[in-house]
C-alpha cells in the first residue's frame, strides 16, 4: 500500500471516460490498496482512479473525518440508478487544489456497485455521502465539478483554471 501523485486538472486522463473493471484481480486490489492510502495521506472526502492517473470504473469515498460512523467505501463499476431532488453545497476537489465552489446536485441518490471482495451491492444515501459519489461519479464520464459552474463564476476562476493547468 503506497500513495500515488494525484492528477491535476489539465492532464487529459481527467477528461476520458473510464473503462469498466472486468475482473477484480491483484492489480486492482493494490490500486484500491494505494488509493486508501492516497486518500488518507491527502484528508479527501473522495477519490476516483483516473485522479491517480488510471481510466478505470473505481471511485472510493471517506466520510469518516465527518461521520465516525462511517468508513471507507469502495464503488467499483458503478450505476446510478435514481437522483432525486436538489441541493446547493461548497465542493472541492482533490485535482484542483485550493479551488472550492458551491455546486447544485441531486439531494439524494441510489447507486449500485461491486465492493472490493466482488459482492454487489446498493445503497441510498443522501447529504455528504450522496454529494461525494455523484462528484465521484462524474470522474468516471470525464466530468469535472468546473462543469456546473455559470459563465460568469467559470470567467472568474479562469486564472487559477490556467495556473493549475501549466503546473500539471
Ligand atoms: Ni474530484
Amino acid at each position: 500500500m503506497a500513495t500515488r501523485p494525484i492528477v491535476i486538472y489539465g492532464d487529459p486522463v481527467l477528461r476520458e471516460k473510464a473503462e469498466p473493471v472486468k475482473e477484480i484481480n491483484r492489480d486492482i486490489k493494490e490500486l484500491v490498496a494505494d488509493m486508501i492510502a492516497t486518500i488518507q495521506d491527502a484528508n479527501g472526502l473522495g477519490l476516483a482512479a483516473p485522479q491517480v492517473g488510471v481510466s478505470k470504473r473505481i471511485f472510493i469515498a471517506d466520510l469518516s473525518a465527518l461521520d465516525l460512523a462511517e468508513s471507507i467505501r469502495v464503488f467499483i463499476n458503478p450505476e446510478i440508478l435514481e437522483s432525486t431532488g436538489e441541493v446547493v453545497l461548497e465542493e472541492g476537489c482533490l485535482s484542483f487544489p485550493g479551488i472550492y465552489q458551491k455546486i447544485s446536485r441531486p439531494e439524494k441518490v441510489k447507486i449500485r456497485a461491486t465492493d472490493i471482495e466482488g459482492n454487489l451491492f446498493e445503497m441510498e444515501t443522501s447529504g455528504m455521502m450522496a454529494r461525494a459519489i455523484l462528484h465521484e461519479f462524474d470522474h468516471l464520464e470525464g466530468k469535472l465539478f468546473i462543469d456546473y459552474l455559470s459563465s460568469i463564476s467559470r470567467a472568474l476562476m479562469k486564472g487559477k483554471l490556467k495556473k493549475l493547468s501549466a503546473a500539471s
